[in-house]
Protein backbone atom coordinates (compact mmCIF):
# COMPACT_ATOMS: atom_id res chain seq x y z
CA UNK A 1 0.00 0.00 0.00
CA UNK A 2 1.51 3.25 -0.70
CA UNK A 3 1.34 5.84 2.04
CA UNK A 4 -0.29 9.08 1.65
CA UNK A 5 0.85 11.94 0.97
CA UNK A 6 1.55 14.78 3.42
CA UNK A 7 2.17 18.17 1.65
CA UNK A 8 4.03 20.79 3.68
CA UNK A 9 3.56 23.97 2.20
CA UNK A 10 5.24 26.04 5.43
CA UNK A 11 8.72 25.54 6.82
CA UNK A 12 8.84 22.86 9.86
CA UNK A 13 11.73 21.49 11.43
CA UNK A 14 12.58 17.97 10.37
CA UNK A 15 12.81 16.78 13.00
CA UNK A 16 8.96 17.39 14.01
CA UNK A 17 8.29 15.71 11.12
CA UNK A 18 10.06 12.58 11.51
CA UNK A 19 7.17 10.75 13.64
CA UNK A 20 5.22 10.58 10.54
CA UNK A 21 7.21 9.81 8.41
CA UNK A 22 6.23 5.98 8.54
CA UNK A 23 2.72 6.85 8.28
CA UNK A 24 2.91 9.38 5.04
CA UNK A 25 4.98 9.98 2.38
CA UNK A 26 6.01 14.17 3.17
CA UNK A 27 6.66 16.67 0.27
CA UNK A 28 7.68 19.24 1.12
CA UNK A 29 6.61 22.63 -1.05
CA UNK A 30 9.64 24.71 -0.97
CA UNK A 31 11.44 21.62 -2.18
CA UNK A 32 9.39 21.33 -5.54
CA UNK A 33 11.37 22.47 -8.48
CA UNK A 34 7.72 23.22 -10.20
CA UNK A 35 4.92 22.85 -7.79
CA UNK A 36 2.25 23.39 -10.95
CA UNK A 37 3.50 20.38 -12.27
CA UNK A 38 3.58 18.46 -8.70
CA UNK A 39 -0.33 19.48 -8.60
CA UNK A 40 -1.09 18.70 -11.45
CA UNK A 41 0.22 15.45 -11.87
CA UNK A 42 0.25 14.18 -7.74
CA UNK A 43 -2.47 16.46 -6.51
CA UNK A 44 -5.12 13.70 -6.24
CA UNK A 45 -2.51 11.28 -4.35
CA UNK A 46 -2.43 14.45 -1.55
CA UNK A 47 -4.28 13.52 1.38
CA UNK A 48 -3.15 15.89 3.98
CA UNK A 49 -1.44 19.67 4.01
CA UNK A 50 -0.42 21.23 6.55
CA UNK A 51 -0.33 24.98 6.68
CA UNK A 52 -0.93 27.83 8.57
CA UNK A 53 -3.36 30.81 8.69
CA UNK A 54 -1.86 33.63 6.29
CA UNK A 55 -1.30 31.51 3.60
CA UNK A 56 -4.00 28.59 3.61
CA UNK A 57 -3.79 26.29 0.37
CA UNK A 58 -1.68 27.93 -2.39
CA UNK A 59 -3.70 29.57 -5.19
CA UNK A 60 -5.68 27.25 -7.49
CA UNK A 61 -4.69 23.94 -5.62
CA UNK A 62 -8.04 22.88 -4.40
CA UNK A 63 -8.91 21.75 -8.15
CA UNK A 64 -6.40 19.35 -7.73
CA UNK A 65 -6.38 17.90 -4.08
CA UNK A 66 -9.84 15.94 -5.08
CA UNK A 67 -8.58 13.01 -2.25
CA UNK A 68 -7.57 15.90 0.44
CA UNK A 69 -9.10 14.97 4.25
CA UNK A 70 -7.22 16.84 6.19
CA UNK A 71 -5.94 20.83 6.85
CA UNK A 72 -3.85 21.01 9.49
CA UNK A 73 -2.92 24.94 10.56
CA UNK A 74 0.05 25.87 11.99
CA UNK A 75 -1.17 28.55 14.10
CA UNK A 76 -4.43 29.73 16.14
CA UNK A 77 -5.76 31.92 13.59
CA UNK A 78 -6.99 29.97 9.97
CA UNK A 79 -8.62 33.11 8.39
CA UNK A 80 -7.21 31.83 4.92
CA UNK A 81 -8.23 28.60 4.91
CA UNK A 82 -12.17 28.15 3.82
CA UNK A 83 -13.33 26.16 6.51
CA UNK A 84 -17.23 26.38 5.41
CA UNK A 85 -15.81 24.99 2.13
CA UNK A 86 -13.75 22.68 3.75
CA UNK A 87 -16.55 20.76 5.51
CA UNK A 88 -19.08 20.82 2.75
CA UNK A 89 -15.93 19.09 1.04
CA UNK A 90 -15.42 16.50 3.77
CA UNK A 91 -12.42 17.67 4.82
CA UNK A 92 -11.40 18.08 8.13
CA UNK A 93 -9.30 21.50 9.46
CA UNK A 94 -7.34 21.46 12.37
CA UNK A 95 -5.25 24.39 14.28
CA UNK A 96 -2.99 24.71 17.16
CA UNK A 97 -5.13 26.84 20.11
CA UNK A 98 -3.88 27.21 23.43
CA UNK A 99 -0.29 26.55 23.36
CA UNK A 100 0.63 30.09 21.35
CA UNK A 101 -1.57 32.57 23.85
CA UNK A 102 0.31 33.08 26.77
CA UNK A 103 3.35 34.68 23.94
CA UNK A 104 0.55 36.53 22.06
CA UNK A 105 -0.89 38.22 25.72
CA UNK A 106 3.04 38.90 26.33
CA UNK A 107 3.37 40.47 23.29
CA UNK A 108 0.54 42.74 24.01
CA UNK A 109 2.11 43.73 26.96
CA UNK A 110 5.63 44.21 25.83
CA UNK A 111 3.95 46.82 22.64
CA UNK A 112 2.09 48.70 25.29
CA UNK A 113 4.64 48.80 27.63
CA UNK A 114 7.33 49.89 24.85
CA UNK A 115 4.09 52.14 23.57
CA UNK A 116 3.73 53.94 27.07
CA UNK A 117 7.46 54.22 28.28
CA UNK A 118 8.92 55.16 24.57
CA UNK A 119 11.57 51.28 24.63
CA UNK A 120 12.74 51.32 21.38
CA UNK A 121 13.34 55.48 21.17
CA UNK A 122 15.12 55.52 24.88
CA UNK A 123 17.04 53.03 23.31
CA UNK A 124 18.00 54.91 20.33
CA UNK A 125 18.85 57.34 22.68
CA UNK A 126 21.57 55.41 24.18
CA UNK A 127 22.87 54.43 20.86
CA UNK A 128 22.56 57.31 18.93
CA UNK A 129 24.63 59.09 21.79
CA UNK A 130 21.91 61.29 22.49
CA UNK A 131 21.85 60.85 26.08
CA UNK A 132 25.26 63.50 26.89
CA UNK A 133 23.20 65.88 24.75
CA UNK A 134 19.82 65.90 27.00
CA UNK A 135 17.37 63.59 28.24
CA UNK A 136 14.40 61.70 26.42
CA UNK A 137 10.88 63.14 26.37
CA UNK A 138 8.81 62.16 29.37
CA UNK A 139 6.82 59.18 28.57
CA UNK A 140 3.68 58.13 29.83
CA UNK A 141 2.51 56.09 33.28
CA UNK A 142 0.82 52.90 32.58
CA UNK A 143 -1.29 52.14 36.36
CA UNK A 144 -3.99 53.50 36.32
CA UNK A 145 -5.41 53.22 32.35
CA UNK A 146 -8.13 51.73 31.24
CA UNK A 147 -7.55 48.81 28.99
CA UNK A 148 -10.16 47.58 26.63
CA UNK A 149 -9.99 44.48 25.37
CA UNK A 150 -12.08 43.88 22.11
CA UNK A 151 -12.57 40.15 22.08
CA UNK A 152 -11.96 38.63 25.61
CA UNK A 153 -11.40 34.88 24.54
CA UNK A 154 -8.24 32.90 25.51
CA UNK A 155 -5.47 35.24 24.77
CA UNK A 156 -7.67 38.13 25.58
CA UNK A 157 -7.96 36.81 28.88
CA UNK A 158 -4.47 36.53 29.36
CA UNK A 159 -4.29 40.06 28.41
CA UNK A 160 -6.73 40.88 31.25
CA UNK A 161 -4.61 39.33 33.77
CA UNK A 162 -1.47 40.82 33.20
CA UNK A 163 -3.17 44.25 32.53
CA UNK A 164 -4.57 43.58 36.20
CA UNK A 165 -1.47 43.00 37.59
CA UNK A 166 -0.27 45.98 35.82
CA UNK A 167 -2.44 47.87 38.09
CA UNK A 168 -5.12 48.80 35.52
CA UNK A 169 -8.70 48.31 34.92
CA UNK A 170 -10.02 46.31 32.26
CA UNK A 171 -12.91 46.30 29.79
CA UNK A 172 -14.04 44.27 26.96
CA UNK A 173 -15.96 43.81 23.93
CA UNK A 174 -17.41 40.53 22.28
CA UNK A 175 -19.88 38.86 21.21
CA UNK A 176 -21.76 38.36 24.21
CA UNK A 177 -20.62 39.49 28.00
CA UNK A 178 -19.15 36.63 30.02
CA UNK A 179 -20.19 35.86 33.59
CA UNK A 180 -17.10 34.07 34.88
CA UNK A 181 -14.67 37.41 34.70
CA UNK A 182 -14.39 40.84 37.04
CA UNK A 183 -14.07 43.34 33.86
CA UNK A 184 -16.82 45.72 32.66
CA UNK A 185 -18.34 44.52 29.70
CA UNK A 186 -19.47 46.87 26.77
CA UNK A 187 -21.74 46.09 23.91
CA UNK A 188 -19.28 47.28 21.51
CA UNK A 189 -15.86 48.67 20.48
CA UNK A 190 -17.09 51.70 20.05
CA UNK A 191 -18.46 51.63 23.32
CA UNK A 192 -15.61 50.10 24.54
CA UNK A 193 -12.86 52.69 22.83
CA UNK A 194 -15.09 55.70 24.26
CA UNK A 195 -14.19 54.26 27.87
CA UNK A 196 -10.62 53.19 27.42
CA UNK A 197 -6.99 54.74 27.12
CA UNK A 198 -5.82 51.87 25.71
CA UNK A 199 -7.72 49.52 23.10
CA UNK A 200 -6.07 46.15 22.28
CA UNK A 201 -7.25 43.82 19.82
CA UNK A 202 -7.05 40.49 20.22
CA UNK A 203 -9.75 39.02 18.28
CA UNK A 204 -9.66 35.99 15.21
CA UNK A 205 -8.68 37.21 11.72
CA UNK A 206 -11.13 36.69 9.17
CA UNK A 207 -14.41 37.95 7.77
CA UNK A 208 -16.36 38.40 10.93
CA UNK A 209 -13.87 40.83 12.67
CA UNK A 210 -13.13 42.44 8.96
CA UNK A 211 -12.62 46.53 10.43
CA UNK A 212 -14.32 45.87 13.80
CA UNK A 213 -11.79 48.88 15.03
CA UNK A 214 -13.15 50.98 12.44
CA UNK A 215 -13.05 54.82 11.88
CA UNK A 216 -15.60 55.39 14.00
CA UNK A 217 -14.22 53.10 16.67
CA UNK A 218 -10.71 54.89 16.27
CA UNK A 219 -12.34 58.22 16.79
CA UNK A 220 -14.10 57.24 20.00
CA UNK A 221 -10.69 55.96 21.52
CA UNK A 222 -9.48 59.60 20.62
CA UNK A 223 -6.36 62.03 21.15
CA UNK A 224 -4.89 60.19 23.85
CA UNK A 225 -5.56 57.10 23.02
CA UNK A 226 -3.29 53.71 22.34
CA UNK A 227 -4.22 51.22 19.86
CA UNK A 228 -2.52 47.74 20.08
CA UNK A 229 -2.84 44.87 17.14
CA UNK A 230 -1.74 41.29 17.91
CA UNK A 231 -4.73 40.35 16.01
CA UNK A 232 -4.69 40.49 12.59
CA UNK A 233 -3.90 43.55 10.40
CA UNK A 234 -7.63 42.81 8.95
CA UNK A 235 -9.47 43.45 12.21
CA UNK A 236 -8.60 47.34 11.83
CA UNK A 237 -9.51 49.53 9.07
CA UNK A 238 -5.56 50.45 8.49
CA UNK A 239 -6.23 53.29 6.40
CA UNK A 240 -7.54 54.97 8.90
CA UNK A 241 -5.08 53.86 11.70
CA UNK A 242 -2.74 55.52 9.70
CA UNK A 243 -4.93 58.92 8.80
CA UNK A 244 -5.35 58.88 12.75
CA UNK A 245 -2.05 58.82 13.61
CA UNK A 246 -1.11 61.41 11.01
CA UNK A 247 -3.53 63.79 12.06
CA UNK A 248 -3.45 63.19 16.15
CA UNK A 249 -6.84 61.16 15.74
CA UNK A 250 -5.03 58.79 18.56
CA UNK A 251 -1.81 59.43 20.16
CA UNK A 252 -0.16 56.27 19.48
CA UNK A 253 0.23 52.43 18.51
CA UNK A 254 1.94 49.03 18.90
CA UNK A 255 1.16 46.93 15.77
CA UNK A 256 2.15 43.11 15.30
CA UNK A 257 0.19 42.73 12.11
CA UNK A 258 -0.83 44.86 9.01
CA UNK A 259 -3.23 44.65 6.25
CA UNK A 260 -1.04 43.23 3.80
CA UNK A 261 2.05 41.58 5.60
CA UNK A 262 5.09 41.81 4.87
CA UNK A 263 4.53 45.83 3.89
CA UNK A 264 3.78 48.33 6.50
CA UNK A 265 2.16 51.40 4.94
CA UNK A 266 5.37 53.76 4.94
CA UNK A 267 3.87 56.86 6.91
CA UNK A 268 4.27 54.32 10.42
CA UNK A 269 7.99 53.71 9.63
CA UNK A 270 8.43 57.35 9.94
CA UNK A 271 6.15 57.80 13.09
CA UNK A 272 8.06 57.87 16.86
CA UNK A 273 5.04 56.93 18.33
CA UNK A 274 4.49 53.66 17.08
CA UNK A 275 5.82 50.70 17.69
CA UNK A 276 6.34 48.02 15.23
CA UNK A 277 7.15 44.71 14.99
CA UNK A 278 7.30 41.50 12.28
CA UNK A 279 4.05 39.28 13.45
CA UNK A 280 6.05 37.66 16.41
CA UNK A 281 3.53 37.38 18.72
CA UNK A 282 3.70 33.23 18.69
CA UNK A 283 7.29 33.55 17.73
CA UNK A 284 9.31 32.22 20.37
CA UNK A 285 11.23 28.68 20.44
CA UNK A 286 9.04 26.91 23.03
CA UNK A 287 5.79 27.86 21.25
CA UNK A 288 6.80 27.00 18.13
CA UNK A 289 8.22 24.01 19.00
CA UNK A 290 4.52 23.03 20.88
CA UNK A 291 2.38 24.36 17.42
CA UNK A 292 4.48 22.16 15.56
CA UNK A 293 4.15 19.01 17.87
CA UNK A 294 0.37 20.07 18.29
CA UNK A 295 0.38 20.12 14.61
CA UNK A 296 1.87 16.84 13.38
CA UNK A 297 -0.15 15.24 16.77
CA UNK A 298 -3.35 16.48 14.67
CA UNK A 299 -1.56 14.62 11.28
CA UNK A 300 -0.85 11.17 13.06
CA UNK A 301 -4.14 10.85 14.48
CA UNK A 302 -5.78 11.64 11.15
CA UNK A 303 -3.47 8.74 9.67
CA UNK A 304 -4.09 6.35 12.40
CA UNK A 305 -8.10 7.13 12.38
CA UNK A 306 -8.00 8.44 15.75
CA UNK A 307 -10.01 11.41 16.89
CA UNK A 308 -8.21 14.88 15.80
CA UNK A 309 -6.97 16.88 19.15
CA UNK A 310 -8.28 20.38 18.04
CA UNK A 311 -9.85 20.49 15.21
CA UNK A 312 -11.50 23.92 14.17
CA UNK A 313 -14.59 24.30 16.32
C1 LIG B 1 -1.51 32.45 14.83
O1 LIG B 1 -1.33 31.41 15.44
O2 LIG B 1 -2.55 32.70 14.24
C2 LIG B 1 -0.38 33.41 14.83
O3 LIG B 1 -0.70 34.61 14.24
C3 LIG B 1 0.79 32.76 14.15
O4 LIG B 1 1.95 33.29 14.64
Amino acid sequence: MPRPVLLVIIPLAPELLQPLESACEIVRWSALPAPSDFLRERGAEVRAVITNGLIGLPAGSAEHLTTLELIACNGVGYDAIDVEGARQRGIAVTHTPGVLSADVADLALALLLAVFRQVPAADRHVRDGAWARGPLPLGRRLAGSRIGIVGLGNIGRLIARRCVAFDTTVGYAGRRQQADVPYAYFDSPRALAAWSDVLIAATPGGAATRHLVSAEVLDALGPQGVFINIARGSVVDQDALVERLTSGGIAAAGLDVFADEPNVPAPLLAMSQVVLTPHIASATHETRRAMGELVVANVAAWAEGRPLPTPVP
